[in-house]
């Protein structure tokens, strides 16, 4: 394990990114974590990250020094490696002259220790104000910019090195390098964790923790919860319980591929409720996008209570937790709360169970890796986020079995041209709406007055910003004849090309 103390640097996550890739398990932890909880975790490792913070300002977040008595190798990165130098015994930090933002060329003065194997320059990524201006006893510069005297600095007895720039970014040229120089010549780790060794370890802790009990899942078909499911269920077999409630508002096939994957291949006691009358006539007449949320979600926990209590005497319940929602929710233990937006609405508060979560700390695209190995499907491990109310905020205003049945048709045709052309792992989310509305058209010789389809393709990285995606227009043409031909109701289809903001994803 190696930490990275999280001085509120924006590339925090990247830095424990790049570790793992170099097959060394990370965590990011906030920079106030106690000494007694860092010798519990027992690191081979910690890294600081970089922050707004200056070293200088009131408030500024800082560590116990007796974090450099530990023994454990250290190394600081930007506002890091200025807490280092601030910190130690004869270092000292300054306001620079001129701030340093972006490309600069790292000269390397020593191959030592983080630097090893790098002869010639390096291009780095810089982002400060503040320049450290003397050494601590026992450091030597190791690397210089023109700006910075003081680029890469180490102390090779106590294992501490502090670089100004950015290794983690891509834009710094063998920066995976650098760290890799870290974790093997400083750390000696032996750079062998990987998914296989995550699900082994993970079956065990599993075994442990929920022994002969009861466990229920809320399977909704995402990648997060059917990774979770099918881990939980590699661990503890027929202990565990599924539930997959089908509320109708699905896309085509959905509902028969979740069914297929986990009752039949993996052979999972599956409870599958076909809910789709009782969603449907509870949305009757009900036009409001967030008075429709609130209906499906107040039902869906209505139904999963009442599977829930069927299976009587369950005590743990398994929770697609993935990394950027624990870290979203402050990185501290209260993230294991249950999490509002997962699934349709949230899960009851009142509901007492102990909460079991394997994939707390993997990020997205590890939650896929580690989906592949245990056996899922493409279509579910490389599924395109989808919403909990589903196609119930894509038909826009009241929802009819009629529209919900056209909606279904027409978006299973936009999603196959994009997989056919290649598209679906650019494109972060694609879907096709139903507008409440008709328009004029002529098919064959007669007039029509019939719907329209919108198409929806984002690209995206979280989803707080979007940009529409350039599909190629013989492509939209495609899809627009393939949609009218096979879809009798619809007679025109349109495409969304505002990003998000102004306008969100889904269209309510
Ligand atoms: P918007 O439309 O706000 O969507 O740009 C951002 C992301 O969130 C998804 N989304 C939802 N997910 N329940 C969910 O679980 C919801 O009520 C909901 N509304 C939007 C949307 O698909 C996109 O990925």
């Amino acid at each position: 394990l190696v930490l990275v103390l999280d001085f509120g640097g924006q590339y925090s996550k990247l830095i424990a990114r790049r570790i793992r890739e170099g097959n060394v398990y990370s965590e990011v932890v906030p920079y106030d974590i106690s000494l007694e909880k860092i010798k519990s975790l027992d690191p081979i490792g910690i890294v600081f990250s970089g922050g707004p913070a200056s070293v200088y300002s009131k408030d500024t977040p800082d560590v116990d020094s007796e974090i450099f008595a530990l023994g454990i190798p250290i190394l600081g990165i930007c506002y890091g490696m200025q807490l280092m130098c601030h910190t130690l015994a004869g270092g000292k930090v300054e306001a620079a002259d001129e701030r340093e933002y972006g490309r600069a060329i790292l000269k390397v003065r020593q191959e030592l220790g983080l630097l090893a194997g790098m002869r010639e320059n390096l291009e780095c990524w810089m982002s400060h104000g503040d320049r450290v201006t003397e050494l601590p006893d026992g450091f030597e510069i190791i690397g210089e910019t023109s700006n910075s005297p003081v680029a890469a600095i180490g102390d090779q007895k106590r294992g501490f090195y502090g670089v100004q720039f950015h290794p983690e970014v891509v834009h710094t040229s063998r920066g995976t390098e650098i760290i890799n120089n870290f974790l093997s010549n400083v750390c000696n780790a032996s750079g062998d964790w990987t998914t296989s060794n995550f699900i082994e370890e993970t079956v065990e802790e599993i075994k442990a923790k929920v022994g002969s009990k009861q466990v229920i899942c809320g399977l909704s078909g995402g990648v997060d919860s059917s990774v979770a499911a099918a881990l939980v269920h590699k661990a503890i077999g027929d202990q565990l319980t599924c539930i997959f409630v089908d509320h109708g508002l699905l896309r085509k096939n959905e509902a028969q591929e979740v069914k297929e994957t986990f009752g039949k291949e993996f052979d999972m006691n599956l409870i599958a409720i076909d809910a789709q009358e009782r969603f449907l006539s509870q949305l009757e007449g009900v036009a409001d996008p967030e008075q429709k949320r609130k209906v499906i979600g107040t039902e869906f926990i209505r139904v999963f209570e009442e599977e829930a209590k069927k299976v009587g005497n369950a005590q743990y319940l398994v929770q697609g937790t993935i990394y950027s929602d624990v870290i979203e929710s402050g990185g501290s233990e209260s993230a294991s709360t249950i999490k509002s937006h997962h699934n349709v609405g949230g899960l009851p508060e009142d509901m007492e169970f102990k909460l079991v979560e394997p994939l707390r700390e993997l990020f997205k695209d590890e939650v896929r890796e580690v989906g592949e190995e245990l056996g899922l499907p493409e279509e579910i491990v490389w599924r395109q986020p989808f919403p909990g109310p589903g196609l119930g905020i894509r038909v826009l205003r009241e929802i009819t079995p009629e529209k919900v049945r056209i909606l279904k048709e027409a978006d299973a045709i936009f999603r196959e041209e994009i997989k056919q052309a290649g598209l679906s792992r650019d494109i972060w989310q694609y879907f096709a709406v139903l507008p409440p509305m008709r328009s004029v058209g002529v098919m064959g010789d007669e007039r029509t007055y019939s719907y329209t389809i919108g198409l929806r393709a984002v690209k995206s990285k979280d989803a707080m910003t979007a940009d529409w995606a350039k599909i190629p227009h013989d492509l939209l043409e495609k899809i627009s004849r393939q949609i009218t031909n096979r879809v009798p109701e619809v007679n025109r289809i349109v495409y969304d090309i505002t990003s998000k903001p102004p306008a969100t994803i889904e269209w309510e």
